[in-house]
């Protein structure tokens, strides 16, 4: 069994590898990463004036958009382990010197606390299935909550129940060298784990196949 330290390092290691295609193909990622997001971010429905935390934010996309709902009186702070996507948010999206959206580079499993906290609301795309803790990783987000705020966040099932995905992974080992090495790197295990967001202090999520939403107890 691999320890949690040993996979937040391949976890760190896998991301400032392949950040290089993720900046490179930003803005194709807000657009086919859209629908991925959709169905939490209308239960999320940030309000104008809002504070709203998008942990790992990527290249900045969710968090623009977040930050259009919350308006100039709000507050949309995407967090994201890889610098050079984070890097590249600030590039597509930050205002100097006026009201927008912030990026801070962090590990949402070990930040004390998250710039900018608390929140009143959470959003995470395709996020948290890939922490190396995820109770760590939640333990962080409702500490940096307000008390009955909320989350709502997408996450990918295992390859089992995502067959599709797991047939566009196989071929792409065929035929891609950087896939190869990137699969080496980053062994599953808890990392792509299905947690429950109880443990750290969260009310139960209505059931729904597509998403979670849940509020701060
Ligand atoms: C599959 S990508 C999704 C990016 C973006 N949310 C989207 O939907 O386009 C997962 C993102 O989570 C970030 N990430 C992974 N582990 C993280 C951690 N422990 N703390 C913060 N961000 C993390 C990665 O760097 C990556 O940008």
């Amino acid at each position: 069994m691999t320890d949690t330290a040993t996979l937040r390092a391949r976890n760190a290691d896998f991301w400032a590898q392949t950040s290089p295609g993720w900046v490179h193909q930003a803005d194709r990622h807000d657009e086919i990463g859209r629908p991925l997001g959709a169905v939490a971010l209308d239960q999320l429905q940030p309000q104008p004036g809002e504070r709203v935390l998008d942990v790992g934010c990527g290249c900045g996309g969710t968090t623009a958009e977040i930050a259009r709902a919350v308006g100039p009186s709000g507050n949309a702070v995407g967090l994201d382990l890889a610098e050079a996507m984070v890097a590249t948010a600030r590039s597509r999206f930050s205002v100097p010197g006026a009201a927008g959206p912030q990026f801070v580079t962090g590990d949402i499993e070990t930040l004390g606390a998250v710039p900018g906290a608390p929140f009143d609301a959470v959003y995470a795309r395709m996020t948290l299935m890939l922490l190396a803790d995820p109770v760590a990783g939640l333990t962080t987000i409702r500490r940096s909550m307000r008390s009955g705020g909320r989350m709502a966040a997408t996450v990918f099932r295992d390859g089992g129940a995502n067959p599709g995905c797991r047939a566009r992974c196989s071929v792409r080992r065929h035929i891609c060298d950087r896939c190869r090495r990137c699969r080496s790197a980053t062994t599953p295990a808890p990392s792509h784990s299905p947690t429950r967001p109880a443990q750290p202090g969260f009310s139960p999520p209505p059931a729904s196949p597509a998403s979670t939403s849940t509020r701060t107890t």
